[in-house]
C-alpha cells in the first residue's frame, strides 16, 4: 500500500525531445482551484509565459538586426487581456478585421501600432481604419489601392505596405499554407502583379514604406519564411533599382511552431530569429536599402502559453466486431472551444493533472499499492459532447485508473482556440483567466452566460 503520485503525468515511451519543453503546464492544486472557481471547459493563460516568449523574441530579434521590430498576430488570441499585454512589452498589434482592430483599441493599443491586414477589406473597414488612424495598412490587391486612394482624398493617409505572394511553398497543413503563388492574398511577384501594384501606389499618392509576406502557420521547418524573406527583400531592392524607390519596412510574417506533441520539435526562438533577419540582410547587403524588418508571430507568442481544463464526464469502451477495443473518454467541451483537430487533424498534449478525489490517492492493493508506483497508461480517443463523430484527441496515453470527475489539461492551447471557437450545440464559450505573475488568477472573459448566448435573437 502507499500514496500514489496524484496528478502524476504517465507518459509511456515518448521520445525526449531535442530541445527544452517550455509549454506550460498547471500544477495539481492550480488547476483543482481553477475549476472550483471558474468551471470547465477552461481557457487558462500564463502571463510570465507569454511576456518571457515576446521578451525573447523581441531580444533575439533586437540583437539579429537593431532596426527589427515585433507585430503580434492578434488572430492567434484576441482577448482584450493578452493584446493589451503584448503592448506592454513592446509589439505592434497586427488586425485582419475591423473586429480585431476594434479590440486592440479596447485593450488601449494606439491605432498607429496597428498594421491592417486583410485580403477583403470591407469599404467600411478600410474608412473605419482611416478614420482611427491605423498605423500601417498591409494593400492586398489592386481593389484596395483604389479605395483606400478615394476613401484618403486628399491627406497623406496612412503608411502602406504591399502584402506579397512570394511564391514559396512551405511545408504544414494545407489550410495554414499561404506563400505559393496559387493564393487569394497579395500579389504575386513572378507574374509581375507585385511590381505593377507599387507602380500603381506610387501613382496613385499612397504613402507607401514596404513589402510584406506570411508564408503559411506552424512551420518546423523554416526555410519558407527564409525564402520569403528573401524573395521579397529581393523585390524590395528591385524596387530601387527599377523604380527608383526605397522601401523603409519589410515585414517576413509569422509562422514558426509550436510544440504540440512531443515529436514536435520546432526551433528556439533565439534559432529563428536570426536565421530570418540575417538572411534578409544578406540579400538586402549594399542595397543601400536600410529598412525597418517587422515579424510577425502569433503561435509563437502564445501558443505554447495556454491550456485548457476539461472535466471527463464518461468513459466507454467499445468492442468492435474484430475484438478490437476503443475507450472513448467524453470531456465536457469539444469542437466548441477547439476545432483545430477537426479542421487541420491538429494533434494535441493531453494530461491528467487532477484524480476526482484526493482520498483515492490512498491506495491498499492492486498495481498502484507500491509507493509512486504507476499504474501506467492506456491510449484513448478524448471526444468531445458535440453531435459530431469527434475525435477531439485520438490515440492520446492517459493513466488506466483515469475516472469519470478527473481533470484533464491539453497543453498549447493559447493559440487559435478562444480566437476560433463557437456556439455549436449552443455551448456556452469558456472562459478565459490568466495565471497572473504572483500566482494569482484574473478573469480576462467571463464564461459566456445564457443571456449572453439568446441576446442577438427573437422569436
Ligand atoms: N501574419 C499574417 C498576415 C497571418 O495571416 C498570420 C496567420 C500570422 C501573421 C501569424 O501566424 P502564426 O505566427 O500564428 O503562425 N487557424 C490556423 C492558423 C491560421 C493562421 C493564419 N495567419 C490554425 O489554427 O492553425
Amino acid at each position: 500500500m502507499g500514496w500514489r503520485q496524484a496528478g502524476a503525468i504517465l507518459w509511456g515511451g515518448m521520445a525526449p525531445a531535442t530541445r527544452a519543453d517550455s509549454r506550460f503546464r498547471l500544477v495539481e492544486s492550480q488547476a483543482r482551484e481553477l475549476a472550483e472557481k471558474f468551471g470547465t471547459p477552461l481557457y487558462v493563460i500564463d502571463e510570465r509565459t507569454f511576456r518571457d516568449r515576446i521578451r525573447r523574441y523581441r531580444e533575439a530579434s533586437l540583437k539579429a538586426n537593431p532596426k527589427s521590430q515585433i507585430c503580434y498576430a492578434s488572430k492567434a488570441n484576441s482577448t482584450l487581456g493578452l493584446l493589451k499585454i503584448a503592448y506592454e512589452e513592446g509589439c505592434w498589434i497586427d488586425v485582419a478585421s475591423e473586429g480585431e482592430l476594434r479590440a486592440a483599441l479596447l485593450a488601449g493599443v494606439p491605432a498607429e501600432k496597428c498594421v491592417f491586414h486583410g485580403n477583403n477589406k470591407l469599404r467600411s473597414e478600410v474608412a473605419y481604419g482611416l478614420e482611427v488612424g491605423v498605423g500601417i495598412f498591409v494593400i492586398d490587391n489592386f481593389e484596395e489601392i483604389d479605395r483606400l486612394k478615394e476613401l484618403k482624398g486628399d491627406a497623406v493617409g496612412p503608411q502602406c505596405v504591399l502584402r506579397l505572394a512570394p511564391g514559396v511553398d512551405p511545408k504544414t497543413h494545407e489550410k495554414i499554407r499561404v506563400g505559393q503563388a496559387d493564393t487569394k492574398f497579395g500579389f504575386n511577384i513572378t507574374d509581375g502583379s507585385a511590381l505593377e501594384a507599387a507602380k500603381r501606389c506610387l501613382a496613385s499618392g499612397l504613402n507607401l514604406v514596404g513589402v510584406h509576406c506570411h508564408v503559411g502557420s506552424q512551420l518546423i521547418d523554416p526555410t519558407a519564411q527564409r525564402q520569403g524573406g528573401e524573395a521579397i527583400a529581393e523585390f524590395a531592392a528591385r524596387l530601387k533599382t527599377d523604380l527608383g524607390f526605397e522601401i523603409s519596412y519589410i515585414n517576413v510574417g509569422g509562422g514558426l511552431g509550436v510544440k504540440y506533441v512531443d515529436a514536435d520539435d520546432p526551433m528556439t526562438i533565439e534559432e529563428y530569429c536570426p536565421l530570418v533577419l540575417d538572411a534578409v540582410a544578406r540579400i538586402l547587403e549594399g542595397s543601400g536599402l536600410d529598412p525597418i524588418v517587422a515579424q510577425e508571430p502569433g503561435r509563437a507568442l502564445v501558443g505554447e502559453a495556454g491550456v485548457t481544463l476539461y472535466e471527463v464526464g464518461v468513459i466507454k469502451t467499445i468492442e468492435m466486431a474484430d475484438g478490437a477495443r476503443r475507450t472513448y473518454v467524453s470531456v465536457d467541451g469539444g469542437v466548441s472551444d477547439n476545432p483545430r483537430p477537426a479542421l487541420y487533424s491538429a494533434q494535441y498534449t493531453v494530461e491528467r493533472v487532477v484524480k476526482r478525489d484526493p482520498a483515492w490517492e490512498y491506495v491498499t492493493d492492486g498495481p498502484g499499492a507500491a509507493f509512486g508506483a504507476p499504474l501506467g497508461d492506456q491510449v484513448v480517443t478524448v471526444s468531445g459532447r458535440h453531435c459530431e463523430t469527434d475525435r477531439l484527441f485520438a490515440d492520446v496515453s492517459l493513466p488506466k485508473d483515469l475516472a469519470v470527475g478527473d481533470l484533464l489539461q491539453v497543453l498549447s492551447t493559447g493559440a487559435y482556440n478562444s480566437s476560433m471557437a463557437s456556439n455549436y450545440n449552443r455551448f456556452p464559450r469558456p472562459a478565459v483567466v490568466l495565471v497572473q505573475l504572483d500566482g494569482a488568477f484574473k478573469t480576462l472573459a467571463e464564461r459566456e452566460s445564457w443571456d449572453d448566448l439568446f441576446r442577438r435573437e427573437t422569436v
